[in-house]
């Protein structure tokens, strides 16, 4: 079984690029699904996620062509497409419930295994049903699928209990076909909705307020091809920012906006280091002071970013003083903790609060990724542990970082992937 073998060397130098969102462009992938023709989708991160949303497209009968080599993949989509995405793809990817919205809209109809939860959290689709009875579908249970159909869907105004990423593409890609005006309030911000929402702009949907907490939209009779280029990885920027810390390293981090990683250039300057940025590039030099600690509260979008929690966490053990981390996006995301511990981290947990020591001496040890994120804090942690780490079940970082274990290395990591049993 795969595993990374993680060494500590010396503080991490040099350059690195970030590749396209993977929480972009999923939801990109399915919009596609609404057009006519054929769309083209640039920047696509090489990733376990997209190819299994590749399969799953093309188990509803849509043409797709991957060119991994240029980050490209287009997508035609027939007037025929099936409504039932298969058990077996959604059991492997949580995001294939963003098929939902887009087969509803434009077949009348979506059939989809309950999504069931993960490592992080129950992670209910409730809010996503929710939306779609307000515009006119009907929602069924049954055999542990789940049925959505609708003769025709209404606009409607939908307000949203808890600013839910998911719920909010699915609820968009749902309404821009619907007959008359929807305005959903209390909506996500995060980026990767603006994303979603450009493309469906280009495609002739009518759109305003992505970005903000209510998104009004217009529906439009079809949908036409376009070319879009995806954002980069605001989680991927922001794990490179923390493993230039972590490691006291010095890192140019680019197509990388800065923008997007607001509150975690924030708390990375309250610890002490020291970051500059232009338009497409930051800067993070921690080789120049001691670093102290900071307490993370997570918050959806701009708050601070939860699939940055871990990460932050395996930071805070390293630096002077001690820290209270708040976890209010996700019921159950200190998984990572466990294993840290083996390392010699010393995190205690109560509920939704974790409370570290600074300056702990990390050991190397045989840890577990038990989810994509908590994975990564793992990788860094390695990185200035003593001794080797060696951490199984990679194929979760796998679904989220494209060539980690390169762009590593290239920045002077003692970092291998092995396949030995
Ligand atoms: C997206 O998940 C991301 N995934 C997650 O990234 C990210 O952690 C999350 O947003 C929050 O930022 C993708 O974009 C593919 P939510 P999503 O709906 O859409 C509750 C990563 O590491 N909720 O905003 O599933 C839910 O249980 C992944 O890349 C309901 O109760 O997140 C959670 O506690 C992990 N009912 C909270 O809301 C609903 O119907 C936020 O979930 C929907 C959500």
């Amino acid at each position: 079984m795969a595993k990374y073998l993680v060494q500590k060397k010396a503080p991490l130098y040099g350059e690195v690029e970030i590749s396209g969102s993977k929480n972009a462009v999923l939801p990109l992938m399915a919009a596609a699904l609404l057009a006519g023709e054929s769309c083209e989708i640039m920047s696509v991160p090489n990733l376990r996620d997209v190819e299994v949303m590749c399969a799953l497209l093309k188990s509803l009968g849509a043409v797709v062509v991957e060119n991994y080599e240029k980050n490209q993949i287009s997508i035609a989509t027939p007037a025929d497409v099936a409504h039932e995405a298969p058990y077996e793809l959604v059991k492997k990817m949580r995001a294939s419930v963003l098929v939902m919205g887009p087969l509803l809209a434009k077949t009348g109809k979506a059939r989809v295994p309950l999504p069931g939860g993960c490592a992080i959290g129950a992670r209910p689709i409730n809010l996503h049903l929710k939306g779609f009875q307000a515009l006119g579908a009907t929602v069924e249970k049954q055999h542990g699928f789940i049925e959505v159909s609708a003769a025709k869907l209404k606009g409607a105004d939908v307000y949203l209990d808890f600013p839910s990423v998911g719920a909010t593409e699915n609820i968009m890609m749902a309404a821009v076909l619907a007959e008359g005006t929807s305005v959903i309030e209390n909506v996500a911000q995060e980026p990767e909705i603006v994303d979603l929402a450009n493309f469906l702009n280009k495609m002739g949907a009518k759109i305003k307020g992505a970005g903000t907490d209510t998104i009004k939209i217009e529906g439009v009779k079809s949908l036409k091809s376009c070319k879009h280029n995806v954002i980069p990885d605001r989680i991927e920027t922001g794990t490179f920012m923390v493993a230039a810390a972590v490691t006291r390293g010095n890192v140019l981090i680019k197509n990388a906006l800065p923008n997007h990683v607001k509150p975690v250039i924030a708390k990375l300057r309250e610890c002490g280091v020291i970051i500059e940025f232009d338009d497409e590039n930051i800067l993070v030099r921690a080789d120049e002071r001691p670093l102290i600690s900071t307490d993370i509260k997570t918050l959806p979008y701009p708050g601070f970013p939860t699939d940055m929690q871990p990460q932050f966490m395996a930071l805070l053990t390293t630096v002077k003083g001690s820290a209270v981390v708040m976890e209010t996006v996700f019921e159950n995301r200190f998984m990572h903790v466990a294993e840290l511990n083996q390392m010699g981290a010393g995190i205690q947990t109560e509920g939704r609060y974790a409370l570290l020591q600074g300056e702990r001496l990390l050991q190397g040890a045989r840890v577990i990724a038990t989810d994509l994120r908590a994975g990564a804090a793992l990788v860094l942690a390695g990185l200035v542990a003593e001794g080797t780490t060696e951490i199984s079940e990679v194929y979760h970082i796998e679904r989220g970082y494209a060539n980690l274990v390169d762009k590593l290395r290239n920045l002077g990591a003692s970092i291998s992937l092995s396949t030995n049993p």
